[in-house]
């Protein structure tokens, strides 16, 4: 940062700082004489010398810095063309949505607003760029549509289908444990939608609640779909530490291990532990750190989710675990065969994949049993035959023996 820049920088932060009650104007101009006075030996930066001050706390100065980033970013939505912002809807931990109106066909639509740093990395804008020309080519009633993708300002944006309702996760929040059938009826809608989109050969790869949106109508929306994600997700997990970055709740094993070939038994994963806290109202794994709870996703062997809720049919239990199988060649190989089992257990019947996939896996215990059984037998029957051979030699040894005596004493 260059001292203009940390001096516009100051002249926000000190005016909010005034305008929000947290400091007298005599005060800012105290602090401000001080930055000046310190600039050429001992330079400072006007928030950390009022919090040295005690003028504000810590916590006042990083709500003011998050104020101040989102006007910034409101500032430049502003100027998209072809749009008229209307407000903000919602902010993630990395963006922050807007409602806004697509003058060129009076519709009220969604705009998401990527952060700077985005910009920066010149392979992420090209993959932002690929995969929402990409998801401008899905067309379905439970995909979120991707209407535009531009840049205005240094700031990248998605603009999508603006969907009135909420999402998942705000009554998952609220401490709504659903019951099988409602999660049956989201989960099969969620699962339509990621059918369509493996078939055009996207990927999600971040299936969760909060990317789960239920319209007024109670129809079901995959939201974020085409928005790609930045490879180093799993890195700057770690390094925030949730901070930024939210706790890895529903991600695969395999994208934990950053393996390169995601393919959708990766979004299988994903929606799996996305139905595992529908039914049960708890994650999969759940920990402090975002890091131990990547390491229990590789580990740590899941609750079947009836044991936690007990009034669950064994089959939505048993799919639900196929689902979240450690190893993706144990999981549905693709959505068709996860739609069998969902609609199967969702008319009352028993699942048929995830059956067939337990009876593969005790067939090979059992064959292993069978095998552990012949090869007791053929260890009986070698002793068998040792001991038979000992016979014969003892019996030919005394017959010898006798013979000898025999021979001695007739001589
Ligand atoms: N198309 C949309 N229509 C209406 N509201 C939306 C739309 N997309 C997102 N939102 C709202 O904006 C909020 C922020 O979305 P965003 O994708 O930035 O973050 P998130 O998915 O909630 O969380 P995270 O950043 O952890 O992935 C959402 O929680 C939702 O309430
Ligand atoms: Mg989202």
């Amino acid at each position: 940062m260059t001292n203009e820049s940390n001096t516009n920088y100051d002249t926000v932060f000190g005016k909010m700082a005034v305008e929000q009650g947290l400091c007298t104007p005599e005060e800012l101009r105290r602090c401000i004489d001080e930055v000046d006075n310190r600039r050429a030996k001992n330079p400072v930066l006007l928030k950390d010398l009022m919090v040295e001050k005690g003028f504000v706390t810590a916590s006042q100065v990083n709500r003011l810095h998050n104020a101040i980033r989102e006007a910034k970013v409101a500032t430049a939505t502003h100027q998209i063309p072809g749009y008229q912002v209307l407000g903000k809807i919602g902010a993630g931990a990395m963006a922050v949505v807007y409602k806004a109106r697509q003058l060129s066909l009076n519709r009220i639509v969604a705009i998401k607003v990527l952060p700077k740093r985005f910009t920066e990395n010149k392979d992420y804008v090209e993959r932002f760029y690929k995969e929402g020309q990409a998801a401008g080519k899905l067309n379905h009633p439970h995909i979120v549509q991707a209407v535009d993708v531009g840049e205005a300002g240094g700031y990248h944006y998605f603009v999508m289908e603006y969907v009135e309702g909420k999402t998942l996760y705000e009554d998952i929040a609220a401490g709504k444990i659903f019951g099988e059938k409602e999660a049956l009826d989201i989960i099969i809608q969620v699962a339509e939608a990621l059918r369509h989109a493996h078939s055009m050969g996207l990927i999600h790869r971040d299936v969760k609640p909060k990317n789960i949106m239920i319209n007024k109508e109670g129809i079901v929306k995959l939201a974020d779909m085409g928005l790609a994600r930045e490879t180093t997700d799993i890195e700057a997990a770690k390094t925030e530490k949730g901070k930024a970055y939210g706790t890895p709740y529903y991600i695969s094993p395999e994208q934990i291990r950053g393996e390169m070939d995601i393919n959708g038994r990766a979004d299988i994963y994903g929606l799996g532990a996305t139905f595992y806290h529908l039914v049960t109202g708890r994650v999969p794994y759940m920990a402090d750190d975002p890091v131990e709870v990547m390491k229990k996703h590789l580990r740590d062997e899941l609750v079947p989710p009836d044991h936690i809720n007990t009034t669950l049919s064994a089959g939505v239990s048993e799919v639900i675990e196929v689902m979240m199988a450690k190893n993706k060649a144990d999981r549905y190989s693709n959505v068709d065969e996860l739609l069998v089992d969902l609609k199967a257990v969702r008319a009352g019947q028993a699942p048929v994949l995830a059956h067939k996939r337990i009876d593969v896996s005790a067939l090979g215990q059992l064959e292993d049993g069978e095998a552990v059984e012949a090869s007791a037998k053929v260890d009986y029957e070698q002793a068998i035959s040792r001991y038979k051979t000992a016979i014969l030699i003892l019996a030919a040894a005394s017959v010898f023996l006798l013979l000898i005596i025999i021979l001695l004493l007739f001589r």
